[in-house]
């Protein structure tokens, strides 16, 4: 297999360690000088891995796809804005692309478990969840993305809930979810969903050490990706995650 990366960051360059561990060729493309991507970049290429900046996400996908890949990962984040844009070139080009917040196998067991216990406390009276994340003073967007999918599940399942705080409305309000980031020094990522009730606090937390386990996840999701032809459009990373003979990939990374 070969690989290109559009990033060339902490997490582009992780992903590019753990492909090539995995024996795929590699080549690793930062930001275009020109704003678009060339097709050169894209010459013999079997899965681009998108590892960039939100709102690079789309252009890089239509340079990719124009160039004629049909399998994407994309691990970048805060692209919400151009998703149903992206599901609309990939499928107009029948392209098959696995996108997730967060590629850890940890992390999607995590926000399984945190929907479970938002479901069963909002049948609690008095029980309210709350959203905390911390990450490296320089990381780009806040929330975290794996905090917006967090909160999206929580707000599905509690129908007390109906928006994310923000802090223009100072005392929290009833039906808002409280969503706090903290920025601060090297932090490589930690989530934490909590209940306080009466008389108790329930707290689930992952903490990343590294960005190796999301890069594990992505190895995964491009041989996915490799090993058949997949329905064009976007994929959740679930989809991967479920398939049995896949866990021992994700384990091993
Ligand atoms: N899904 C997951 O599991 C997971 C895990 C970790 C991180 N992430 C996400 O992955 C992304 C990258 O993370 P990071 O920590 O490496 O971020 P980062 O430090 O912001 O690095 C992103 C790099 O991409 C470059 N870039 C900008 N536009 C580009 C383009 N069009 N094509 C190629 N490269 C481009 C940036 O260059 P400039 O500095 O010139 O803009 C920068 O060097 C972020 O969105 C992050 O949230 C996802």
């Amino acid at each position: 297999m070969q690989a290109a990366i559009l990033g060339d960051g902490p997490f582009g360059r992780a992903v590019a360690n753990a492909l090539e561990a995995h024996g795929v060729a590699v080549q690793v493309v930062g930001r275009p000088p020109t704003g678009a991507h060339d097709r050169g970049c894209f010459g013999g290429i079997d899965v681009v891995v998108d590892a960039s900046r939100g709102e690079a996400v789309l252009a890089n996908v239509r340079a990719a796809v124009g160039a004629g890949v049909r399998r994407l990962v994309i691990a970048t984040t805060a692209w919400d804005h151009d998703r149903r844009d992206v599901a609309e070139l990939l499928r107009t080009r029948e392209a098959a692309a696995v996108a997730a917040a967060n590629f850890s196998p940890g992390a999607l067991v995590f926000a399984r478990l945190a929907e479970i216990a938002a479901r069963q406390m909002a049948r609690l009276p008095g029980y309210e969840p709350y959203v905390v994340e911390w990450h490296r003073r320089g990381k780009a967007d806040r929330p975290s993305g794996t905090a917006r999918d967090l909160a999206r599940r929580i707000l599905a399942a509690d129908p007390s809930l109906d928006r994310v705080s923000s802090p223009a409305d100072g005392p929290a309000q009833p039906g808002s979810l409280e969503v706090v980031g903290v920025r601060a020094g090297a932090n490589p990522g930690r989530h934490l969903v909590g209940f306080d009730g009466p008389g108790e606090t329930l707290e689930l937390t992952l903490t990343a050490r590294d960005r190796s386990a999301c890069a594990s996840g992505v190895v995964a999701a491009a041989d996915w990706l490799v090993a058949e032809s997949r329905p064009a459009g976007l994929h959740r990373f679930d989809a991967v995650f479920d398939v049995d003979d896949r866990l021992e990939v994700l384990t091993a990374g």
